[in-house]
Formats: structure tokens, sequence, C-alpha cells
């Protein structure tokens, strides 16, 4: 610590304490901090490293950047002290009119939870109802149900989180679809929105739990066309403005045929990036034709009905909507990311 920062500290400290009033904390931090012409800035501003050897200049970094934190530390504690101070004197009936109001921490609504919502009420316009599923579901639901063969890799231990007890954390919301069928019956139309888990490893745009809506459709005469009407309007819906889509085939066990529907990314417009692994598109939203050995799982008979389902997964739209580039934000607890979204929809 040099004499000039020692210095500075002291009077920081001392002047802090004399504070009684918000405005006059503020008023040190102006006189410190301050962009302009605050001491602490000033000084590191002023600064001249070239006339300095090279263990002089990380020893004087050093000590710049600890009266920096230290300054600004002792603002925040000066901040909270004086705070409570006032919050005393109105229990006790002092009212100083001159403070400012004291702001209430509402919180804010979690991204997914508003494309929730948003694809709550989109589906159920369109006359859907909405299930919430199961979280911890068997094997039969998940996979057999679903046609997905005993040898397939989605089976894997890799993708999987079993339970002790045989049980498994569902790895898709389709898990609910054979559920569904075999409570409502035809015709149904329905969207599952929940949690989902994977047993594999992180990066920006993978999690071991992220949010799927699921959607279904089943009545008689139902083609892809359907399909594609349906995905329309609610895309419309979501991003609130034109968005390119692209259908490409895609293999699912439960559908026939299976399709991916992707949709340019939305975080580079195209142009390549980390969550769009450079190829300007997102995979947004498998899709497909319910296989028959599903509908019959549920119940159904395929030579009378047929139908359609759809996997939207909520984390990556929301990425896509707020343009977040790494799924590991979202449960984060980080408050810096949540208080950037409004606490009302
Ligand atoms: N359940 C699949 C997954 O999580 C996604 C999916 C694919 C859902 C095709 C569907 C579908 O409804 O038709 O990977």
């Amino acid at each position: 610590m040099t004499a000039s920062t020692d210095a500075l500290r002291q009077a920081i400290v001392e002047e802090l304490a004399a504070a009684q009033e918000p405005h006059q904390v503020e008023e040190v931090r102006v006189k410190y901090l301050g962009q302009k012409d605050g001491a602490v800035t000033l000084l590191i501003r002023g600064t001249d490293y070239s006339a300095l050897s090279r263990d002089d200049r990380r020893a004087v970094g050093n000590d710049l950047s600890a009266i920096k934190t230290f300054a600004e530390e002792a603002v925040r504690d000066a901040r909270r002290r004086v705070e409570t101070y006032a919050a005393r004197q109105r229990r006790r009936g002092i009212v100083d009119l001159t403070l400012p109001g004291e702001r209430v921490n509402v919180g804010s609504i979690h991204p997914v939870n508003t494309i929730q919502m948003l694809l709550e009420d989109t589906f159920r316009s369109l006359g859907f109802i909405v299930e919430q599923g199961y979280e911890v579901e068997t094997e039969y639901y998940n996979f057999d149900a679903l046609n997905v063969p005993r040898d397939h890799p989605a089976r894997d231990m890799q993708d999987t989180f079993w339970l002790d007890n045989g049980l498994l954390l569902r790895t898709h919301t389709s898990a609910t679809q054979v559920r569904a069928m075999c409570k409502h019956g035809t015709p149904l139309r329905a969207i599952f929105p929940g949690r989902c888990f994977r047993y594999e490893a992180t990066d920006a745009s993978h999690e071991t739990s992220f949010y799927q809506c699921e959607g279904l459709v089943i009545d008689r005469g139902v083609t892809v066309a359907n399909l594609l009407a349906v995905m329309q309007a609610l895309l419309v819906q979501v991003f609130e403005r034109d968005v390119s889509v692209r259908l490409r085939p895609g293999y699912f066990p439960f559908v026939e045929p299976g399709f991916e529907l992707d949709l340019t990314c939305l975080i580079c417009d195209g142009s390549g990036c980390r969550v769009c692994k450079q190829s300007g598109w997102v995979e947004l939203m498998p899709c497909g034709m319910v296989h028959p050995r599903v509908l019959q799982a549920g119940g159904v008979d395929p030579d009378t009905h047929s139908g359609f389902a759809f996997g939207l997964g909520m984390t990556r739209l929301a990425m896509m909507k707020y343009g977040i580039p790494d799924i590991r934000l979202f449960d984060s607890g980080d408050w810096r990311f949540y208080q950037q979204f409004p606490a009302t929809v």
C-alpha cells in the first residue's frame, strides 16, 4: 500500500462513517469513484506505468485495483447501513419525506416460465388441453410404449438417469403421450410441458436438465398438412416476427414419417455462432406422424385414426427468443441473469 492510497482509504472510511443519509453516501461515492473526476478514478487514470519498472508496475497495479474494490465495498456497506437506519427511523414514526422511496424487490419471471405460459395460452386457444405428466417415469412410458427398441442408444446408461428402484427421470416429455391417450381417448389435442433429464456432458447448448413441451393431436384423418399449419401458427405467436424454418427428414422410433424442424439461429441471424455450432440453423422441433405401434399402445386404432406429435425444446426456444447464448445460465442462480427479465408477462 502506498502512502497516497493509504490516505485515500482513511478519508473514504471517515467520510462514509459520517454519512447518515443515502444521498450523503452517494456524494462520497461520486467524490471518490465518480467516472469523471472521482479521486480514485483519477488516480487510476493518471498513473503512468511506462515510468515504472516491471515489478513496480505489478505492485502499483495491484494496489490501485485493491483501493477501487475497497472503496466500492465500503460504499455498498455504508449504503446498507444508512438504508436500515432510515427504515428504523420510519418505523419509529419519523418520516423523512426527502428520502427516495424504498425499492421493493419483486423478482422476475424465469424466461422458461414465460415461454411455457405463452405456449399454454397459444395452444389452449387452439383447443388443446395441458397435462404435466411425471418427472419420475417408468421405462415403459419413457421407452417401450414409444416403440424405442431395447437396443436403441437412447437407452444407454449414458443418456438416462436411472433410479435405484428401477424407475427413471424422464428423458423427454414424449413419455406422457401414451399416458394421455389411455386417459383421454380420442379425439385428443394436448400439450405436455415439463422438465426432462439427460445424463450427459454440459456445454453452451446442453444441460442435464431442460424443459420441453410435447404436443399430440389424434383424430380421424390427421395429416402432415395439419402438423405444418399448427407449427406455423405457433411460431408466429412465439417470435412475433417472421422466422425462417426448414423441414428435414428425421428419425425417431415413435413417429413415421419423422421430421426435424429447424429455425434460423436468432442469436447470430444465421451467420454462425457457438449456439448453432456455426451452421446458422438450430434444431427447434422434432416432429412427425405418430407411429401405429404408439397409437396401439395408447388404445387407439391406427386403421381409423392418425395423429402428429412434436417435441418443442422450451429451453432452446427461450434461448432463441431472448438471445441467451449459454443454456447453463438458466439454472445458474445468478441474480444478474434473472434480473434482466420482466416481473410480469
Ligand atoms: N422426444 C424426442 C426427444 O426428446 C423429441 C421428439 C421427436 C418428440 C419427435 C416428438 C416427436 O413428439 O414426434 O428427443
